[in-house]
């Protein structure tokens, strides 16, 4: 079982957290990441597409997997396939650390599914999909979720000690309600409570955004770990930064040339792994994410919203590169 004492995490992040950017985060110094949610309904029915978000590649480790979904022989079936290599669609044999399960997720579409946030509300069957998965997984099974529904219904303490005594290792926990979706900013006494309540280690998670943050957190709520969402997005560079400040080492900031080769090499991971058509258009936001305050970038990412092929964004980063001279 990965020690979740003292560790920098990369937060899962639908269409963000994939093979390139958890590659990137880890030579950042992430040290541990998590994948893509995965529909656990999705693999009862067999989905190819599904089975690649939870592909892991050598250099991939140590990796959460981590699953979405509401019933409980279905996540446990995910649970079962996944910690084994054992889905047909995902074709690499190498095994996850963890399997977690969301029951943070706010979006609209999810909820109303009654998977993510929605299993705040229903603490009896969150439970039941904690120890079916728990029996049904090779590895163990971490949980993430967040300070309740709204603010009236906060139940992040119970919640957190259910997912302890159903059998999960870890828990992850995001400082908002569902209600609050990613704003206003989180509220670290929740996760205090939660760190308080419990004996698993606790990751705690919302509104990292610098080194600096990330202390505080550690200092304020005693959380074992942290886990790092938005703050990564075009700056993989926090985690060294964290890593550093940790250390009382020095932390050089990236300069716009770093941020542009940077976004140049998250390209061709993301092309060598999906191919030109699926990766480019996948590519600009993170492009975008780091040119971010970079001086006349708006031109720029205008210019990268049309392009097509890997050829095309190298010419519009190498002609910025040589105009910031
Ligand atoms: C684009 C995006 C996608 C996300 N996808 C997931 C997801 O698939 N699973 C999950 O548990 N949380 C997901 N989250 C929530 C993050 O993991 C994290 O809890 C949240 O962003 C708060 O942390 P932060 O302030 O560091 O960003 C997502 C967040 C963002 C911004």
């Amino acid at each position: 079982m990965i020690d979740f004492k003292n560790k920098i995490i990369l937060a899962p992040m639908a269409g963000v957290t994939d093979y390139a950017f958890r590659k990137i985060a880890r030579e950042y110094g992430a040290d541990f990441c998590v994948s893509e949610m995965v529909s656990a309904k999705a693999m009862e029915f067999n989905d190819k597409k599904t089975g690649t978000l939870a592909e892991i590649r050598e250099d991939d480790t140590p990796i959460g997997i981590q699953i979405f979904g509401h019933e409980p022989r279905c996540m446990a079936n995910a649970s079962y396939l996944l910690s084994r290599g054992l889905y047909e669609h995902t074709k690499s044999k190498i095994l996850p650390e963890t399997i977690d399960i969301n029951m943070g997720c706010p979006v609209k579409k999810i909820v109303s599914a009654g998977d993510g946030s929605a299993l705040m509300r229903d603490i009896d069957l969150a439970s039941e999909i904690i120890k079916e998965c728990v029996k049904a997984s090779n590895a163990p099974v971490t949980v993430k979720f967040r300070a309740g529904w709204d603010k009236e219904s906060i139940n992040c303490v119970e919640f957190a000690k259910m997912a302890e005594d159903s059998g999960a290792s870890a828990i992850a926990i995001h400082g908002r309600t569902r209600a609050q979706m990613y704003e206003p900013s989180a509220n670290w006494d929740y996760i205090k409570a939660v760190k308080k309540a419990v004996k698993i280690p606790v990751i705690g998670n919302g509104d990292i955004n610098s080194a600096n943050d990330a202390i505080r957190m550690i200092e304020k709520t005693g959380v074992d770990s942290v886990m790092i969402g938005r703050g990564a997005l075009g700056n993989p560079f926090i985690f060294k930064e964290i890593k550093a400040k940790m250390q009382g080492e020095s932390y050089i900031s990236p300069t716009a040339k770093e941020k542009i080769n940077l976004a140049l090499y998250h390209t061709r991971l993301m092309v060598e792994e999906k191919g030109e058509k699926t990766a480019i258009p996948e590519a600009r936001k993170h492009i975008s994410w780091y040119l971010r305050g970079l001086k006349g970038n708006a031109p720029v990412r205008v210019a990268i919203n049309h392009a097509l092929t890997y050829k095309e964004v190298e010419e519009i980063l190498n002609d910025y590169y040589s105009a910031l001279d």
